[in-house]
């Protein structure tokens, strides 16, 4: 029989360790237990200890992302949310694209000029490599994938999003997390894995490793990985190796978590 664990104290004592410098993303992910995720009941996103002000928009997204039951509600919440400023110079929200019932969800950063045109994420030239990428692997947004991003319009001229624009719309991607419960979170780049592991170490650091996606009020962590953004690979193509290391990293894992997949075209 397999020894019951104290989830509240491990994950203290990993908390310990990992403040006195001890690399533990390998023990977090050992209890990121994931049939419990997928069967545990959706958590109510608890309120944070340093909350701001009760009618601060980080407040607001809050609020409306709390109330979404189900990922088509989250999405007119998303629609309907004015408190980002970047929604006044976009075209479009830009949500989500994919199998909204799918076992893994992969979240990059922010929609560009050929996403905010369309309405979806990942449809310009990055996209187009994106999918390319995940097919390799048995991944497709028309049957066991659904992706979307951090921010959900497209920041004027590309330009990175601010800390403030990503801490409005991160409520919305961890309701996102919370309702679909994946067995498998795949982010993207710096900036998503920053916004998503609350930590700031580099990408190339954080690429390719099990790691553990954890917030407060979710029944159970979520197996996270983190793999180099395409648009890096576009600017930076002798890193290919580099990226096709993490989607052979994301494949074993996906075989260990049984997630179906489709044949490589
Ligand atoms: N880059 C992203 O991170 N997201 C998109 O939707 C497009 C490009």
């Amino acid at each position: 029989m397999e020894p019951e664990i104290d989830r509240g104290a491990a994950r203290a004592l990993l908390a310990f360790w990992r403040s006195a410098g001890v690399d533990m993303d390998e023990a977090e992910a050992v209890y990121a237990a994931p049939a419990a995720a997928a069967h545990a009941p959706v958590p109510k996103p608890k309120p944070r200890r340093a909350a701001p002000a009760a009618d601060s928009p980080i407040e607001a997204a809050r609020r409306l992302a709390a109330g979404a039951e189900t990922i088509a509600a989250l999405r007119e919440a998303v629609a309907g949310f004015d408190g980002c400023a970047l929604k006044a110079t976009a075209r479009n929200t830009v949500f989500a694209d994919g199998a909204e019932d799918a076992e893994v969800l992969l979240i990059g950063e922010a929609p560009g000029k050929d996403e905010d045109q369309a309405g979806k994420p990942f449809v310009g030239r990055s996209g187009q490599l994106l999918d390319r990428m995940l097919a390799e692997i048995g991944l497709s947004r028309q049957s066991n994938i659904l992706i979307s991003n951090t921010i959900y319009w497209r920041p004027p001229g590309n330009r990175d999003p601010t800390p403030g624009e990503t801490a409005t719309c991160l409520p919305f991607a961890e309701r996102l997390v919370a309702l679909m419960r994946p067995k498998l979170l795949i982010l993207t780049g710096k900036a998503a894995a920053h916004a998503m592991l609350q930590r700031e170490d580099g990408v190339l650091k954080l690429r390719g490793r099990r790691l553990a996606y954890t917030r407060e009020g979710l029944a159970a962590p979520v197996n996270a990985i983190v793999m180099l953004h395409p648009a890096y690979l576009l600017r930076q193509p002798q890193q290919k190796r580099l990226a096709w290391l993490d989607l052979l990293a994301i494949e074993t894992w996906l075989d260990e978590l049984g997630v179906q997949r489709v044949s490589r075209p």
